[in-house]
């Protein structure tokens, strides 16, 4: 690993660090090494004790949505390794006495304070039954669905499992929103089928599709957030 100087700007000098293999040819860890020692975001996670560059990413859709209040209940689908179930849990003083948030990830998710986290596919036929016992007969007021389906490398695959992902958390979101509740979920450009956005916008009094400025540029991905669950 070898350190260059570059210009943070604005007084905050940054290092900009490159990383070398041995061949001199970058493999896709060493870009993906070199794009997290550079990114800002990563940085500022660090600093303030987010498990996740992604917390800022909710933070950002909530600034321009206003989806998080205190009391709220939540459920987080995909939530390792817990960025999001951070900053829902701040937001809404969900404390351990009382959780409120509720998360599901096949990955082992590090604990949270006010959160119950369930190590689980979502897409498990048990999956449902088990987050909507977790939140002990409450109605949620918020669905946010970070998923993403792992790729084969085979694109007509992967843009079903993705499409097929997003639908089972819309069904799901359907199933536990309390009236005037919020989905909001990962899609990817192409991603959100027409039919399935049909859907939405009859069961939610609006919908929007939403970049937040921490989701790379370079990647397809963007957010579906539907508020005003019609019921
Ligand atoms: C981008 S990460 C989520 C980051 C999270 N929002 C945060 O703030 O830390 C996406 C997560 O979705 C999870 N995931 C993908 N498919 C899943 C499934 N079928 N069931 C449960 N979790 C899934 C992955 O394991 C991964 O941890």
């Amino acid at each position: 690993m070898t350190k260059s100087t570059g210009s943070g700007g604005s007084g905050s000098r940054q290092l900009k660090v490159r990383v070398k293999t041995a061949n001199r040819r970058k493999s896709g860890s060493t870009r993906w090494l070199q794009r997290q020692l550079n990114d800002p975001y990563v940085a500022k996670a660090r600093e303030l004790g987010y498990k996740s560059r992604a917390a800022f990413k909710l933070l950002e859709l909530n600034e321009k949505y206003r989806l998080l209040k205190p009391g709220m209940r939540i459920v987080d689908l995909g939530c390792a390794p817990g960025g999001w179930l951070q900053v829902a849990a701040a937001a809404t003083k969900s404390t351990d006495k009382t959780p409120r948030i509720v998360g599901i990830d096949y990955l082992e998710t590090s604990p949270v304070p006010g959160c119950i986290i369930l190590q689980k596919d979502f897409t498990d036929d048990d999956a449902p039954a088990l987050l909507i016992e977790a939140l002990e007969g409450y109605k949620a007021d918020l669905v946010l669905s970070d998923m993403a389906a792992p790729t084969t490398g085979h694109k007509p695959t992967d843009h079903l499992r993705i499409v097929a992902l997003v639908e089972m958390a819309a069904d799901f979101a359907t199933d536990v929103l309390a009236p005037g509740g919020t989905f909001v979920a990962k899609v990817f450009q192409g991603g959100t089928e027409h039919e399935l956005l049909a859907m939405l916008k009859r069961q939610f009094t609006s919908t929007f599709h939403a970049k937040p400025p921490a989701s790379r540029k370079d990647s397809a991905e963007t957010y579906l957030v539907a508020k005003g669950f019609r019921n």
